[in-house]
């Protein structure tokens, strides 16, 4: 025990927050469409697209990129050519300064150069406006008939995800973690309960706010199974980076498979210990914010549990889902992840086990 707590002791140095810390959280999203690895989360990039909306972007971002490249590069190249070029002298005596005298043909050239630079500008807008409308437009092509319906609220700092359906008991309810079958268009309604945060996952799609008491909605597809990192995208307070989740594109079948295992109660425990965890859970402030369904656990304030064991990442996308790093959430997430709405839990050893012990039985 004492070792391990040695050894999760450890771990937690690595995501205490120093004022540097503080800096990266805050600047940090800025850099991750550009392939960032936090471990146990897959990367994110919006260099590989993964359905067409993340094409149609990425698209226009190249061409803005080699055409901008090519303007910065000429510019420079006259620049150095200017301050290169020697002035030849113009008579005088020394130490004046050499008079100025208009030269027809040089004017009429320098005119043109002008002519041509400020043309040469206007089409270029023009070639980025067109195609950005182009692109804007496409982005709202894949709604269709058939499509799922999600619904993502974002909390500081995490994500509660709805899965909405006209039965009402297929409606789902889990958190942080998004899977979507392949090539089906998805129509995500997403809000806000506190402040206003940004749903952007780079390799689907571009970002699109979350505010309070205002529903907005931006389709998507992914045509590409995979695992994709999504992050807030709007600085929502001190855990803003903190604030990420995963999205599994999957084959319907597989999708399926794993919808109606979500929509599953809880299950029960199977040993003595789980059983214990159990009762302590509810017995304990766990039951104050979070739903176990299938127990008396029903509030909404913090994420679902149902099924966090089969999750890869807890406290929004901040740390694999290991026992270690659950028994480090659960006793102290102040330490993990400052300013969340998580009180410290000073469980005894053997309960904080059992309590585990039952949490990792949550598959
Ligand atoms: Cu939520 Cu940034």
């Amino acid at each position: 025990m004492k070792g391990r707590r040695q050894k999760a002791e450890g771990k937690r140095q690595k995501w205490r927050v120093s004022p540097r810390g503080d800096f990266f959280s805050i600047f940090a999203p800025g850099l991750l469409p550009f392939a960032f690895r936090v471990s146990g989360m897959p990367s994110q990039s919006a260099l590989h697209p993964a359905g067409p909306q993340a094409e149609r972007i990425i698209g226009l971002w190249w061409l803005m990129f080699w055409v901008t490249g090519a303007v910065f590069l000429v510019v420079m190249g006259f620049l150095a050519a200017a301050l290169v070029r020697k002035r030849r002298p113009q008579g005088g005596g020394e130490g004046d300064a050499p008079p100025v005298v208009p030269e027809p043909a040089g004017e009429r050239r320098m005119s043109h150069v002008v002519l041509v630079g400020v043309a040469l500008t206007v089409f270029i807008l023009f070639v980025f406006l067109i195609h950005s409308f182009l692109t804007g437009r496409a982005l709202d092509s894949v709604s269709a008939q058939e499509h799922l319906t999600v619904k993502v609220i974002g909390h500081q700092w995490w994500w509660e995800v709805q899965y909405e359906n006209t039965t009402a008991s297929y409606v789902l309810t889990t958190a942080n973690e998004i899977h979507l079958p392949v090539g089906r268009p998805v129509l995500f309604k997403l809000t806000s309960t506190d402040v206003i945060h940004s749903f952007w996952v780079p390799n689907l799609h571009g970002k699109t706010d979350l505010v309070p008491g205002h529903e907005n909605v931006t389709w998507l597809r992914a045509d590409r199974e995979g695992t994709f990192r999504g992050q807030c995208a709007e600085f929502c307070g001190h855990q803003h980076a903190h604030m990420a989740f995963t999205v599994v594109v999957e084959p319907y079948e597989k999708f399926k498979a794993w919808y109606d295992a979500q929509l599953a109660p809880a299950p029960e425990p199977t040993t003595g210990e789980q059983a214990r965890g159990r009762l302590l859970f509810l017995s304990t402030p766990c039951v104050m914010c979070h739903t176990v369904r299938g127990t008396d656990a029903g509030s909404r304030v913090g994420p679902d549990l149902t099924h966090v064991a089969s999750r890869g990442t807890i406290a929004a996308g901040t740390l694999e889902n290991t026992r270690a790093h659950l028994a480090d959430w659960v006793a102290d997430s102040q330490r993990v992840k400052p300013g969340n709405r998580m009180p410290p839990n000073p469980f005894e050893p053997a309960d904080l086990e059992a309590l585990l012990d039952y949490l990792q039985s949550l598959k």
